[in-house]
């Protein structure tokens, strides 16, 4: 056996496949090497010792040469590799959008924190309602004709516990939910989905309004006045006019709506406000004395006022969308240009 054509063979080799052949060639099971080792006892003794150290010489050798050339193929090998991966820095970054928040949420996050300043707290009333809650119990009885203003869908006609379900067209049933579960003084909002049959321009089978009660010993149409007036303010910013309009509702005697200064023009008069300076914001009235009885209250006693108010209208007036139904389509482009950059993360 050559030992220089041996080393030559390995550190000329080219590959970690073509170097392990190798090794099994001379120094594997059945390699050119072992082979002469086990052939040792068959040499006279006198030649057994020298030949012995010879072979372990060689063998030792050949190992060392072997795992010289795998450390230096392993390396050009992740060199290779790395540098198949580098990354160039210098590329331009791809580009990164970063989220809004859903004007409609924005909406219902700001008319939360303006309520909750002048000492509002959250209510709740289901949107799968009976017509109890959603009418009746709001001094609407059966045959009310305002029951027809608004387009009711309602559900499972055929039921047997004795109600007749729909979805709720008004989050006024949260008023009838609170005076029947909590005592005056109190002061709610219920902000929420709401459902009627109609699909235009102007309308949308579901959409939010939210609603608001305070119920307190002394309550005056006046607190009334002053409390929406200053919660527009709070949503629309601190000049805001209003102006308020004696209107009807079954819920509240007396009734009334209020009217903001158009956002679109100051007053001046334009599309929007179709010419006049002002813009229907919202209807209120003191709670009228049918529906304080169903909390077993008296209108001397415990008067309160209500209000209600679209929140799509709202968010309208205020980020200047421009048409209802961009709220439920669900298109990036529109969240992007009328939502709320988020809070940063800190
Ligand atoms: N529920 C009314 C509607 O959907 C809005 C409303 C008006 C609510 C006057 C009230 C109120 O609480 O007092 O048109």
């Amino acid at each position: 056996m050559d030992i220089q054509q041996a080393t030559t063979q390995i550190t000329q080799a080219t590959s970690l496949k073509a170097l392990e052949d190798l090794r099994i060639h001379y120094l594997g099971q059945s390699g050119e090497v072992t082979k002469q080792l086990q052939a040792l006892g068959q040499l006279p003794p006198e030649e057994r010792k020298a030949r012995g150290a010879e072979l372990n010489q060689i063998k030792t050798q050949l190992q060392t040469v072997i795992t010289a050339q795998k450390t230096k193929l392993e390396e050009a090998e992740l060199a290779a590799q790395l540098a198949e991966q580098a990354v160039d820095v210098t590329l331009p970054a791809s580009p990164h959008f970063v989220g809004r928040i859903h004007p409609l949420t924005a909406a219902m996050e700001e008319i939360a924190a303006a309520l909750k300043t002048l000492g509002f707290v959250h209510a709740y009333g289901p949107e799968v309602e009976t017509d109890d809650y959603n009418f009746t119990k709001l001094n609407l009885p059966a045959h009310h004709p305002a029951r027809q203003d608004q387009d009711t869908f309602y559900l499972n006609p055929f039921n047997t516990d004795g109600h007749k379900y729909l979805l709720r067209t008004q989050t006024s049933n949260v008023q009838v939910r609170t005076l029947e579960a909590h005592q005056p003084p109190f002061r709610v909002m219920g902000i929420g989905r709401v459902y009627r049959r109609d699909y235009d321009l102007t309308h949308t089978p579901q959409f939010h309004q939210v609603e608001g009660m305070m119920v307190e010993k002394g309550t005056n149409f006046a607190h009334m006045k002053g409390v929406l007036t200053e919660f527009l303010r709070l949503f629309f910013g601190k000049s805001l006019k209003t102006r308020i309009r004696p209107h009807y509702f079954p819920f509240t005697e007396p009734s009334a709506e209020m009217d903001m200064e158009c956002q679109a023009c100051k007053g001046q008069g334009c599309r929007v406000c179709k010419h006049s300076g002002w813009v229907e914001i919202l209807g209120c009235g003191m709670v009228h004395r049918n529906v304080l009885a169903v909390g077993g209250l008296k209108v001397d006693e415990h008067p309160g006022f209500a209000f209600g108010a679209g929140v799509e209208r709202l968010a309208m007036l205020k980020y200047g969308v421009p048409d209802l139904r961009l709220f439920f389509e669900s298109h990036a482009a529109f969240v992007q240009q009328y939502g709320k950059p988020p809070v940063a993360a800190s």
